[in-house]
């Protein structure tokens, strides 16, 4: 494989931003330091843009094998390509839904087939599956469904709860949304058939209940227990108590949407967990800031502008937003809202840390060459007609944001290039995405960052 220098960019970590040069060989860092004379095949000048380290998502939903007309991995791993994203981690709500060891075995071989970026795969919990959970190996963790959302995973029972805390080794996710609670607001605000109902059925309080469950469950059973898509300012507090087995995470659209957004946007900002109130959204940016949300994941979770179009309730939950992740974060370093240090470590350090992953996350000489080149000056809008996500819309459609990805590689291999909007983007058409490696051995997210 060839050589490439990235030459008089900007290089970014969680520490630091600095001046170098990075010399890429056979799909790994090799060195990142001052101007190098080495020869290289091929040189890619950097000068005036930021160079990162591919975006890790770890909260996706790609919706193959069995829901295509949503998203696919071409379209989905297309829109990761443009929007920085160089490895994700899925979840397994697909149909097949990935409940078993084959199940996750076959959704690894479909990827291989397809993806232009890394891939992982969740294996998801059942009230019958605890002998798979126990045998599975390549996936980062286990996903529960402890409040049920789009199809059909719930995993409600405390027996059944306890055995899998108690019996299984890997790292579990959760969402958490207390299912008794949705059903009693469901049932009391039936008669409404407005969409802003959803934040009152789906509401704050069962958001903590659920959340307070779970993190009591990891605790008894010392598992190591990471919090998807913490929507309330509340549920900080109970993450924050507790020790270094919990990690959580907050997603675009709970930072950036509220229910002030129903009149305009409608069912486009209907997802699970609801979207809360500006307070929270202001909380869930300044957990962020302080250290108590790790880190961002985006719950890219495409459904088809016909199938949002249903009337409430038939509407589905979840919104598209992968290939907008990494541009509405650096919009926030250009409005001085954090630094790009702070997204560096926050989109993947922390990723990389909470899941083991082996060789993501930081640019340093043995890491594998996943590069994001971004350009903090560029202002692009958003539009639905651009959108690689096979439902082709945003709900960020109109919005635009400063701070754009121009380049993206993976493994030491380009798969996506617009230096200017002006100019349709460049993709890669090999599946150059690899499979991503867990060393559960790894010192993992506490262990690398409780210290700074
Ligand atoms: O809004 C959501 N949509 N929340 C989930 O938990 C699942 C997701 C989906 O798969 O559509
Ligand atoms: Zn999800």
């Amino acid at each position: 494989m060839s050589r490439i220098l990235i030459r008089g960019g900007q290089v970014v970590s969680g520490r630091e931003v600095r001046h170098a040069d990075v010399l890429i060989a056979d799909g790994k860092i090799v060195d990142i330091g001052p101007p190098s004379t080495v020869a290289v095949d091929e040189v890619v000048d950097a000068t005036g843009l930021h160079v990162l380290p591919g975006i890790v998502d770890p909260h996706v939903h790609f919706r193959q094998p069995g829901l295509e007309h949503k998203d696919d991995f071409a379209h989905a791993t297309r829109a990761c390509a443009k929007g920085g994203v160089t490895s994700f981690l899925e979840m397994p709500n697909t149909k097949p839904a990935t409940i078993s060891v084959e199940a996750l075995h076959q959704k690894l071989d479909i990827a291989s087939r397809h993806c232009l970026v890394n891939y992982g795969f969740y294996i998801g919990a059942t009230l019958h599956n605890l002998d798979q959970l126990k045998l599975a190996r390549r996936t980062p963790g286990i996903k529960v469904f402890i409040g049920s959302s789009t199809g059909d995973m719930l995993v409600d029972r405390q027996e059944t709860l306890e055995a899998i805390f108690a019996e299984t080794t890997l790292p579990i996710a959760a969402h958490c949304e207390d299912e008794t609670l949705v059903r009693a607001n469901a049932a009391r605000l039936a008669q409404r058939t407005d969409v802003a109902v959803h934040s009152e059925i789906r509401d704050h309080e069962a958001a903590i209940v659920s959340t307070r469950r779970a993190i009591d469950l990891a605790k008894r059973h010392r598992h190591r227990f990471h919090v998807l898509h913490v929507s309330t300012a509340a549920e900080i507090a109970e993450i924050r108590q507790h020790d270094q087995l919990i990690t959580a995470e907050v997603c675009p659209h709970h930072l950036f949407f509220t229910v002030d957004d129903y009149p305009r946007l409608g069912s486009l900002v209907q997802m699970n967990p609801s979207v809360k109130t500006s307070a929270d959204a202001a909380g869930l940016w300044q957990g962020l800031l302080d250290g108590d949300l790790h880190l961002v994941a985006t719950d890219h979770a495409p459904h088809t502008l016909e199938e949002k179009g249903q009337p409430y309730p038939a509407s589905p939950s979840g919104l598209p937003s992968i290939e907008n992740s990494l541009a509405l974060m650096l919009n926030q370093v250009a409005l001085g809202r954090c630094r790009l240090e702070q997204v560096v470590r926050w989109m993947c350090e922390a990723p990389a840390a909470v899941w083991n992953m082996c060789d993501k996350g930081y640019l340093q000489p043995g890491a594998d060459a996943d590069v994001v080149l971004v350009d903090l000056q560029t202002q692009r809008t958003i539009r639905n007609q651009e959108q690689q996500t096979k439902c082709g819309w945003s709900p960020w459609d109109g919005v635009t944001l400063q701070g754009w990805p121009v380049m993206t590689m993976v493994g030491g291999r380009w798969v996506f290039r617009q230096l200017d909007a002006a100019t349709p983007p460049w993709f890669a058409t090999e599946p150059v995405g690899q499979e991503i490696q867990f060393d559960p051995s790894a010192p993992g997210y506490w262990a690398k960052f409780s210290q700074s």
